[in-house]
């Protein structure tokens, strides 16, 4: 059940489920509130008047607020819960709140979970007896924070308030109380956001006073030699009795790595990176947390973990004793052949030593927090223009979502390895020398290298989807993907791309390059991206069947992930990857999953919106559906090409425009 709120003076208007809380509907809407809690109830600043509808007292209320307050109807909004349409007068705020333009053009409000607050104390005396415990909490509940502490921090209490005079910075995460610093250390307060893919691993240092990212850097995730994607990674925890271990171990010195290489970069110690926020598919996040992930690869594909969850940085040391093999039977003793440099220091990810990690949920088994984070930066299911979206993250799995603050539905689809570079015979990654994009005329090929000047070494995603595109709008493939025989293309095609045609092994082929460097695209390379962009498509598709819409519904269809960023739109179009709409209309969105993240971290409440985004997207699993086989089949073609499109040696246009392009072998 959902109900409308309307908050004045904004007159904005939003829905929102039963049970939500004021506080999360406002910000939800993009209306700030007071707080310094973050909405746990303990700081009293986030009241609100509800004018109209059934908000009840609640105990928090009567702590801050006066009885006569309580009868003109205002309320703590973090503790108000919808039972009803309502009405609800927002006070306009002391001051600007901080914020940061984050992710797709989103705006957040600075409220971190990670807060540093300065205390003076005063000194013990005989005829002030309270204990050092006591004296923190008192002061922290003065300030607003109602926090918990452990055993180790108690431990530190005694040398650090009387080696600092009693003056100390408390460090709180969420509602724990992690650290004591000696003197005001507020100015140094850090966080990190990940994103852990299965190929590459991307970690930003980020301020979280000012919401500046300090340092950011990639690196291949240190699973690699275990795998491209995560079935052999799941396979490797089934068959090696350490690989579970392995794999955790690889993912924790790959993120130990980077954060020696950031902290190096940017000078900031490692002491004072309080929290991370960290996605990643469930399978990555389930070999990080060092969970079996073998329920997710097999039916009923169900993980162990769906939903957000924290624990101590610390606490993500491999450690072989504490697992319980699955197969003992199945499973190999002998050593690795990829033994890991990883010494296993028992810290885990080597932030401050009492640092917190945060996780998003998971829609599913394949739809994981990456893609939780990427809804979240493309504020797809809050958009208040209620326009609909289509998201697809391109990679081995396309991950796609569709919908608007009216409703939204995800899944997933298998598109292989193409888009990688892999099972193509000159594929490669995105990286120095690899052909990322095509440009073919009457005269020749012209390429853009990743390096620029250099000689072009394979081919990668981007530009294997703008070499079939060129090729179909020049005539050299048709649109079942069947590359033209030599024979048929002299006198159709001009010339210079006649000789370009050239057989191998038996297979046609495509000379993309000079004959020194012969990088070719193959029959069968144009056969894999079809599957792979057929699998997307018909995923596509099929979500748009469901909610009943078509292309020309869409407002905009947004590209994520490294390989999303650099396609080119209207290539993609043209192959049928994306459904025809205006290529104004699609646009590469970057790294959404590390948007969402940093935006997760910059913003409790965002991370609570983030939280509950799986309440609102129907999961639809393709396996289970029958149509799905008919509706792929008919997705491997190339989409009927418009007349903007074709290129033909007969149309003086494309000639004018083809001279002026650099023409020849790549060089
Ligand atoms: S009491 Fe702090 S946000 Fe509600």
């Amino acid at each position: 059940m959902k109900y409308e709120i309307r908050f004045l003076p904004s007159e904005i208007t939003t829905r929102a489920p039963e049970g939500t809380t004021i506080f999360n509907a406002a910000n939800w809407a993009g209306l700030a509130i007071d707080s310094t809690c973050g909405g746990r109830g303990t700081c009293g600043k986030c009241k609100v008047r509800v004018e109209q509808g059934n908000a009840p007292v609640r105990e928090a209320d009567r702590k801050f607020l006066s009885p006569g307050e309580l009868n003109d109807g205002w309320r703590l909004s973090c503790r108000a819960v919808l039972h009803s349409d309502c009405v609800v007068d927002i006070p306009r705020l002391m001051g600007n709140p901080k914020a940061a333009l984050l992710g797709y053009g989103h705006h957040v409000i600075l409220n971190p979970n990670v807060a540093k607050i300065y205390l003076e104390l005063s000194e013990p005396n005989l005829e002030d007896q309270v204990s050092d415990l006591a004296r923190i909490h008192a002061a922290l509940d003065k300030e607003g924070y109602d926090v918990r502490s452990n055993l180790t921090l108690w431990r530190s209490l005694p040398n650090i308030l009387r080696g600092s005079n009693f003056q100390v910075t408390a460090v709180i995460v969420g509602d724990e109380l992690i650290a004591l610093e000696p003197g005001d250390t507020r100015e140094k307060n850090y966080g990190i956001a990940v994103d852990v893919g299965t190929t590459s691993v991307v970690c930003a240092i980020v301020n979280l006073n000012t919401g500046a990212v300090e340092a950011v850097k990639s690196d291949l995730n240190r699973q690699a030699p275990f795998g491209a994607d995560v079935i052999s990674r799941v396979s490797h925890t089934m068959f090696e009795k350490e690989g579970l271990v392995e794999l955790q171990a690889r993912i924790v010195e790959t993120l130990n790595a980077l954060l020696e290489q950031l902290t190096a970069q940017s000078g900031i110690a490692r002491e004072n990176i309080y929290e991370a926020v960290i996605v990643g598919n469930a399978t990555m996040l389930h070999l990080l947390l060092g969970i079996d992930p073998e329920p997710i690869s097999v039916a009923p594909f169900i993980p162990t973990i769906t939903q957000p969850v924290t624990f101590r940085a610390a606490d993500l040391t491999p450690d072989a004793s504490s697992r319980t093999p699955r197969h003992p039977s199945t499973m190999r003793d002998d050593a690795s052949p990829h033994p890991s440099p990883y010494q296993g220091e028992g810290q885990g990810v080597r932030l401050n030593p009492e640092a917190r990690v945060s996780t998003l949920p998971h829609l599913g088994a394949y739809v994981g927090a990456d893609i939780v984070a990427g809804i979240l930066a493309t504020d797809l299911t809050r958009n208040k223009d209620g326009k609909l979206r289509l998201l697809i993250d391109v990679g081995t799995n396309g991950e796609i979502v569709l919908g608007s603050v009216n409703g939204t539905l995800a899944t997933a689809a298998p598109a292989g390895p193409a888009f990688e570079g892999a099972q193509i015979k000159n594929g490669m990654r995105a990286s120095a020398g690899a052909i990322e994009g095509v440009t073919i005329t009457p005269q020749g090929v012209s390429l853009q290298i990743i390096g620029g000047d250099v000689e072009p070494l394979g081919i990668a995603g981007s530009g294997l989807v703008d070499a079939v595109a060129e090729m179909y709008r020049a005539g050299i493939v048709d649109a079942s993907g069947r590359m033209i025989r030599v024979e048929d293309a002299r006198g159709k095609l001009p010339d210079a791309l006649v000789e370009r045609l050239v057989t191998i092994d038996g297979v046609r082929a495509f000379r993309l390059t000079d004959v020194e460097s012969n990088i070719v695209l193959t029959q069968q390379d144009i056969r894999a991206l079809q599957f792979a962009k057929g699998s997307i498509a018909a995923g596509v598709e099929v979500l748009m069947q469901q909610m009943g819409v078509t292309a020309n519904d869409l407002h905009e269809v947004l590209l994520a992930g490294s390989f999303g960023s650099y396609i080119n739109p209207a290539s993609a179009r043209t192959i049928g990857l994306v459904p025809w709409v205006p290529v104004e209309k699609i646009i590469a969105v970057g790294n959404s999953a590390g948007e969402g993240a940093k935006i997760a971290l910059l913003s409790f409440r965002e991370r609570e919106a983030a939280n509950r985004i799986p309440e609102f997207i129907e999961y639809v699993e393709l396996s289970g559906r029958g149509e799905f086989n008919d509706i792929f089949t008919d997705a491997l073609a190339f989409p009927k090409l418009t007349n903007d499109e074709r290129r033909t040696t007969e149309e003086p246009r494309v000639m004018e425009i083809a001279s002026s392009v650099v023409v020849g072998p790549s060089s």
